[in-house]
């Protein structure tokens, strides 16, 4: 396999995209009525380091080791529901698609992404 495109990672970029996926990405979800109370207590330089990390790792690098906390004790007692969780993949979306990412890596972002709304969505 070519070394270039071993992931889905490497494909977007590496790190100075997937850094500049997820700054932009905050700076929409902080503007969203539905999703930027949640945010209110939160320390948003810790929460984009470590989104960055775990981002990384999820899309395949194999040389970032998120060092976060654990999912669902972040998670666990915010309330986030469904559609909260779905309105955060949606601006996850459009940033990519203004990213000009291809259509196939979105959908296996996604597709990660979906893979954690069990330890995300507690408000059902
Ligand atoms: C509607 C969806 C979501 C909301 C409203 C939300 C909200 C939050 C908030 C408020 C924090 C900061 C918590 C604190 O510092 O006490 C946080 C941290 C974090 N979230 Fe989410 N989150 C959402 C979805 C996700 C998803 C889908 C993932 C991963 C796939 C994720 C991964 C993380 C990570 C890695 C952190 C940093 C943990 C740390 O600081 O150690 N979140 N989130």
């Amino acid at each position: 396999m070519d070394k270039q495109s071993c992931c889905l990672y490497e494909r977007f970029g590496g790190d100075q995209q997937v850094s500049e996926l997820i700054d932009q990405f905050y700076y929409k979800v902080l503007f969203d009525k539905l999703l930027r109370d949640k945010f209110l207590k939160a320390d948003m330089s810790r929460v984009r380091y470590q989104q960055k990390r775990f981002f990384s790792q999820m899309m395949g690098d194999q040389k970032t080791q998120y060092t976060g906390r654990d999912l669902i004790e972040v998670h666990r007692n915010l309330g986030i529901s469904d559609q909260q969780f779905d309105k955060f993949k949606l601006h996850l979306k459009s940033i990519a698609q203004d990213m000009e990412v291809g259509v196939e890596d979105i959908e296996e972002l996604l597709e990660h992404v979906e893979r954690h709304r069990n330890v995300i969505v507690f408000n059902k």
